[in-house]
């Protein structure tokens, strides 16, 4: 692909460039840039860390990441080799003030020898026990004083509840503005993810629906297969509803729910997302329960493999109570959404892994048609398909072909694959070239984030308190907890489940 507008000259100080982070997908996405014609001529990666490693053995290092890792693939060696001139690095401290004297040394360095201003991005890609200390060193060293030309990128968790996020956020005010800031969700980067505001917003035909009086209830499902691998120390203060529903779950529910943006403005766009967030019904303590469910997976099958349980992981408390599952079913308190619950549920070893966004209409006022020939109606249902799959199906009535009145569910897709042609930029990709172009459409902002905690506080909070009596309480490989077909069968509905063979053509099931 050739693209015409570059971005500005850059140098990205990736902090935690020895980590999982920057192997996978920093890398290989910087890289992905570079081939799609993005990079401009002036650029460099440098990379800080504690080891002592040379500038070729980290560069052979990314290289084996990135023809791990890249969406396109091994690397060819020759363009390898060109790119690979921007990489460096330099062991550091990050609790020296002296590392970040050697960074803006360097980087006066590569500013003088261009001969143009440069644009300084600084990428916490670290756990974050190191936030404070890396964003207050960035400050005092004056590598973020040209507040026009400094970015910094915060990872997620961005907290691990509402005090700790303000905290966070009180520190890196004082040190940055808000425009300098860029919170990272990987989940606004996805391609179908970014394709709901285009959904909704360049199409006329679904916004006189999308409320209340035809919305009977709308599932949003982000299943894993895979366990907590070798990250049980952060799962063990993690779990479920911090590490997926306080951000990548209520930002989908934003998507979905929020009102048409003016423009396409940054804070626009953030602004009607926070009035999404801030108009979630409160729980009452007492009424947790009601509402929100946790579970925990025990050994099991997945794809016929045996898996161990969550208690048995690595660096895994053996009587944890951290939950690998949570379910949760909302309602937003506004005009358009009154009464319309939104159910969420994740969770880690689960029977697939997908990610889908279910809206279920309401019935049909009245049935003209005989008992007998509307054995399988259903309502309408558009279904978002967010990944592995990627499209949208709308399932409506159709009459069977025959000689008598039969009446069946067929859907209508649109198949990115068949739609589209060339590979789909990973979400890294998109949200790195926005925090090089400046763009922060697609991050959180403090109020965001401090809205998200605040609703999730009583769960929380409730869950801390009584440890579950029952853990673990699903099966690896299951759908999760009995518990959250109850709290969704409750209001009369199940869990939409489409068969993962029903997400290409064909007609429904
Ligand atoms: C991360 C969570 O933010 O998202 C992980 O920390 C989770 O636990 C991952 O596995 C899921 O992301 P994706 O892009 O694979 O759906």
């Amino acid at each position: 692909m050739e693209t015409t507008v570059k971005i500005s000259p850059t140098v990205i100080v990736i902090f935690g460039a020895g980590g999982d982070l920057t192997w996978r997908k920093l890398m290989p996405a910087i890289y992905n840039l570079y081939l799609d014609n993005w990079i401009p001529e002036h650029f460099a990666v440098l990379g800080v860390a504690h080891t002592e490693i040379s500038d070729p053995a980290f560069r052979k290092h990314i290289n084996e990441g990135v023809d791990k890792f890249s969406r396109r693939g091994k690397t060819k060696k020759d363009e390898w080799k060109v790119f690979e001139k921007c990489i460096s690095y330099k062991k550091g401290d990050f609790s020296d003030i002296s590392t970040y004297k050697t960074v803006k040394k360097e980087i006066d360095n590569l500013e003088k020898t261009w001969g143009v201003p440069v644009n300084r991005i600084f990428y916490m890609a670290v756990p974050p026990a190191f936030f404070e200390d890396i964003a207050t060193k960035i400050g005092e060293s004056g590598l973020s004083a040209n507040k026009e030309r400094s970015r910094i990128v915060v990872e997620k968790p961005f907290g691990r509840d509402l005090e700790s996020a303000k905290h966070l956020n009180n520190l890196l005010h004082g040190l940055f503005d808000e425009t300098q800031i860029y919170r990272i969700d990987h989940y606004l980067g996805k391609e179908t993810v970014q394709n709901i505001l285009a959904f909704r917003f360049a199409n006329a035909m679904f916004e006189p629906i999308w409320n209340r009086n035809y919305i009977d209830h709308v599932q949003i499902t982000v299943s894993e297969q895979l366990g907590v691998e070798l990250r049980g120390n952060y799962y063990e203060t993690a779990g479920a509803l911090r590490d997926m529903i306080q951000n990548h779950l209520l930002q989908l529910m934003c998507l979905i729910a929020m009102e048409a943006p003016v423009s396409f403005d940054a804070d626009e766009v953030r602004n009607k997302k926070v009035d999404v967030l801030n108009a979630l019904r409160k729980f009452k303590p007492e009424d947790v329960h009601k509402n929100a469910v946790r579970g925990q997976y025990s050994e099991g099958w997945i794809e016929g493999k045996k898996v161990i349980g969550y208690r048995q992981e690595p660096d895994v408390n053996e009587a944890s109570n951290v939950e690998t599952f949570a379910a949760i079913k909302f309602y937003i308190d506004n005009w358009r959404w009154q009464g319309v619950p939104f159910y969420m549920r994740t969770g880690k070893r689960m029977n697939e892994t997908i990610s889908v966004i279910t809206i279920q209409f309401r019935p049909v006022p009245h049935h003209s048609f005989p008992i007998e020939t509307t054995e399988n109606w259903q309502p309408n249902r558009l279904i978002l398909n967010i990944q592995p799959y990627m499209g949208i199906r709308l399932r409506f009535q159709a009459k069977q072909p025959g000689l008598k009145m039969l009446l069946n569910p067929v859907d209508m897709l649109f198949n990115y694959s068949d739609a589209y042609s060339g590979g789909t930029p990973e979400a890294y990709e998109t949200l790195l070239l926005d925090i090089f172009e400046g763009d922060a459409t697609l991050f959180m902002r403090s109020d965001q984030v401090e809205a998200a905690w605040e609703i999730l506080m009583p769960v929380l909070d409730a869950w801390k308190a009584n440890t579950s009596p029952n853990f673990p309480n699903y099966d690896a490989g299951t759908q999760g907890p009995e518990d959250a077909e109850a709290l969704i069968a409750r209001d009369g509905h199940n869990w939409i489940v489409i068969p993962l063979e029903n997400n290409t053509h064909g007609p429904a099931k």
